[in-house]
């Protein structure tokens, strides 16, 4: 019994890690997670902005009809331009997940 509650916490330490994003300060992983798109505009963007407040939130989180709303709310809070935001909104839509 006490083994099986360890490991429902140690499931539940790794989700609620997972739901909070890849941590910036984790270099080595953030580089893995980042090397498979390629550069743009909004993935420079992303990376300087959008890890400020939670950990990285990468684009397969998602899918392509969340995004949007979602990229609203988070302009506002990085105070990004429009320009910017929606050169966010591509590079996340782009690589959200199928479904
Ligand atoms: C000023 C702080 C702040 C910044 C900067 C910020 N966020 Fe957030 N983000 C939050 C907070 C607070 C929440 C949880 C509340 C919410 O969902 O609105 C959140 C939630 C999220 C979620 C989960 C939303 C959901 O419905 O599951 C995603 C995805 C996300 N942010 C992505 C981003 C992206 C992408 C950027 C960069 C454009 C960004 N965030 C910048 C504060 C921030």
């Amino acid at each position: 019994m006490k083994k099986t509650l360890g490991q429902l916490f140690l499931i539940a330490v790794v989700l609620w890690g997972c739901a909070k994003g890849i941590n910036p300060n984790d270099t080595a992983k953030v580089e893995a997670a980042f090397s498979k798109y390629e550069d743009s505009e909004g993935k420079t963007i992303f990376r300087e902005k959008c890890a400020k407040c939670h950990g990285y939130r990468i684009p397969e989180t998602k899918t392509a009809g969340q995004w949007p709303g979602i990229i609203d709310r988070m302009a506002r809070k990085a105070k990004l331009t429009d320009d910017q935001k929606s050169a966010v909104l591509a590079f996340v839509t782009k690589h959200a997940k199928a479904s």
